[in-house]
């Protein structure tokens, strides 16, 4: 009789050490599929077929990707996937070819598409960016450079200690997507380096970004038309141009953005702190927030002036830094639309160690606590 309890219990232990989550989760090794942690050796078929196996999985599946540097070409990670949850652990170096016309066409290095429930955690991406600056910088014919991490019409995603190197244009791009979490995100390029921003987010809701480092060329944080219900907290930005939405309006059918929240963000060295800028011409486009709502690049394109875009809602909380340029803080809305909702509470924002300069056009809100320099809404 107890023989057979003690069987009967060990069996029970078995059936719920192997029905856990952990004794289940399927794991892909790249290793596996002739991925070489040399630097050298071309990996993308190696991580395609990792992926494939991931997500063809009916259960949670893990790729792996072990220390080292994978040299990887432009590679698609496509869903829809079996599973909804797929962790891609990387502790090595992913490594862009240095030549940049190889995948300087291309809109993104490493792109993911389709999926739902997938984190990207740890690792380094190395964009191998600079030689494509210094090609921009001489004025010859180069290509436009891919993004290095791009989210496409996907869900529930998660992007996690991860760290971006020298992008050859944007660092992370979340376009379409919604519920997407970036934390603990390490970016970093040189300020000269041209369009490298962040992470810039389109066309989505329910993206936070919190603890993260971003130093970059461009815009820290970028946010595009379509962009609702984005949170950004903790965040330090410098150098490059600080936290932008816009420019907006750009296309006649454009959605607006709304429910943007930035707070305790820092900047140091920034070109500006925050900025909303809108394309200076007619659109559909609602509920926006960019501080310059007569955007128009060289007076060109922009009928009468008048940005049909509207920026509503946006807040910026606890936000602390240098300005690399005097008016740290720039709403410059339209009179057709003006910004309203603009919600300013504990700001501190120097130029050249003295308070900087705000300007507002057409921007209504309240200002709480301490403001510097003095609100102008
Ligand atoms: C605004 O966005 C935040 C997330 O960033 C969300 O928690 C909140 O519910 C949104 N507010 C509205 C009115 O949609």
């Amino acid at each position: 009789m107890a023989k057979g309890h003690i069987s009967s219990l060990l069996a029970a232990i078995l059936i719920i050490f192997f029905s856990s989550p952990l004794a289940t989760a399927a794991r892909y090794n790249v290793l596996n599929y002739g991925a070489k942690p040399d630097g050298r050796t071309d990996s993308t078929q190696a991580f395609l077929a990792a992926w494939t196996q991931a997500c063809e999985s009916i259960m949670a599946a893990t790729v792996h990707v072990p220390p080292g540097r994978f040299f990887l070409q432009n590679v698609a990670f496509q869903g829809p996937c079996k599973n909804n949850a797929i962790l891609f652990r990387v502790h090595g170096t992913l490594v862009a070819p240095s030549d940049y016309t190889v995948i300087g066409n291309t809109e993104n290095w490493i792109f993911f598409q389709y999926v739902n429930g997938v984190t990207v955690s740890g690792g380094v991406l190395d964009g191998q960016g600079p030689g494509l600056s210094a090609c921009k910088a001489s004025g010859m014919n180069c290509p436009s450079g891919a993004t290095s991490l791009g989210f496409c019409n996907s869900n529930n995603i998660v992007i996690s200690g991860l760290t971006s190197l020298n992008s050859q244009l944007y660092h992370i791009v979340i376009n379409g997507c919604q519920n997407v979490k970036v934390h603990s995100v390490t970016v970093s390029a040189s300020g000269h380096s041209p369009n490298t921003d962040g992470i810039h987010v389109q066309l989505s809701s329910g993206v936070t970004i919190l603890k993260s480092r971003i130093r970059t060329g461009d815009d820290c944080v970028s946010i595009g038309a379509g962009t609702t219900n984005l949170w950004t907290e903790n965040v330090a930005c410098g150098s490059g141009h600080g936290i932008s939405i816009g420019s907006l309006g750009k296309d006649l059918q454009e959605p607006g953005v709304q429910n943007v929240t930035v707070k305790s963000v820092t900047f140091t060295g920034t070109q500006n702190g925050l900025r909303i800028r809108s394309w200076g011409r007619p659109s559909s486009g609602f509920n926006s927030i960019v501080i310059d709502q007569n955007y128009c690049p060289d007076n060109q394109n922009c009928p009468g002036q008048e940005s049909g875009v509207k920026i509503s809602d946006v807040t910026y909380q606890d936000i602390r830094g240098t300005s690399a340029t005097e008016v740290a803080i720039k709403f410059d809305c339209s009179k057709k639309n003006p910004c309203s909702g603009i919600k300013l509470k504990d700001v501190k924002l120097n130029y050249k160690n003295q308070p900087a300069d705000a300007s507002c056009d057409n921007a209504d809100g309240t200002a709480f606590g301490f403001i510097q320099p003095s609100s102008c809404l």
